[in-house]
């Protein structure tokens, strides 16, 4: 389970500049030139712009907003898949963009999991052989491994699944072996970019409530990136909102109407 003492993950002044002199432009972004302007007369494209977030351990931070607006730049610099222009990302205070290699590698493999989109499991793997990928990866006894698996199997709902292919699950189901995958590593960490928005909408919503009902137990620190304003509200401990690269809304869920407005009339409420 979590470890109480993970210290959740913050996000300080995290810029990100995509091209081939980003170092180059930062200053000036930090001034005030727009993501029009770095475009128009310079080619580089300002993913984000002076990010500044708080995740506590054990809460649900959805990130929000527009196709284009950073989400997943910004939930990749979480594990590092993206190097920042600049900034800092602390996760149990420790910042992953000074990591070596080696350092990197362990951190992946132990304090973070990802859920994708597209499900992303191994066809010619078994439900049981695709859930303890990670764990198999981790250097964990097959006979642990074994135990940890057919316990989130279980969990999420997959018993007696556990020897079919993916091509013979639906596709909710296969997210569901995502899930269980995931929670098998027991990373801290857990990343969902767009997790649930292949499936359809009563699907989608039974995932909710697997994994609201499961974070119940786990607490684990949960970023989950999400276009559909309903299944932000309904998941979130905290929502915030990205535009053009730019935090523009942050509120805390369940009660935030602000941020329906916020993001449906498309202008900050600026509360
Ligand atoms: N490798 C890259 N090179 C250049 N520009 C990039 C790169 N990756 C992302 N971008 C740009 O950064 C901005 C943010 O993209 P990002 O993929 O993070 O958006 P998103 O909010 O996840 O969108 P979507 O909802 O469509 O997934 C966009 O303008 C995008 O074109
Ligand atoms: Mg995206």
């Amino acid at each position: 389970m979590a470890d109480k003492n993970f210290d959740g993950i913050k996000i300080r002044n995290l810029y990100k500049i995509f091209g081939r002199d980003a170092q180059a432009h930062v200053e000036a972004v930090k001034k005030g030139l727009t993501k029009t302007e770095l475009n128009e007369r310079f080619g580089h494209i300002l993913g984000l712009k002076d990010i500044n977030l708080d995740m506590p351990s054990g809460n649900i931070q959805v990130i929000m907003g527009l196709s284009g607006s950073g989400k997943s730049t910004l939930i990749r610099h979480i594990n590092r898949l993206i190097d920042p222009t600049d900034g800092e990302v602390l996760v149990n205070g420790v910042d992953v963009v000074k990591m070596n290699e080696n350092e990197l590698r362990e951190f992946r493999r132990h304090q973070t999991a990802m859920v994708f989109q597209k499900f992303a499991l191994l066809p010619h793997r078994s439900v049981l052989d695709n859930t303890l990928f990670g764990l198999d990866v981790q250097g964990v006894s097959r006979s642990q491994s074994i135990d940890v698996a057919m316990r989130w199997i279980e969990r999420v709902g997959l018993k007696g699944f556990e020897e079919k292919y993916p091509n013979q699950l639906s596709g909710g189901m296969q997210q569901r072996v995502g899930l269980a995958r995931a929670l098998s590593n027991d990373a801290p960490v857990l990343l969902m970019d767009e997790a649930y928005s292949a499936l359809d909408p009563l699907i989608r919503m039974d995932m909710q409530t697997v994994l609201l009902d499961i974070q119940k137990e786990i607490k684990k620190t949960i970023v989950f990136i999400t276009h559909d304003l309903d299944e932000a509200l309904r998941l979130g401990d905290k929502i915030a909102i990205l535009r053009d690269g730019e935090v523009i809304q942050r509120a805390r869920a369940r009660t935030s109407f602000c941020a329906r407005r916020t993001i449906t009339s498309r202008t900050s409420c600026g509360r």
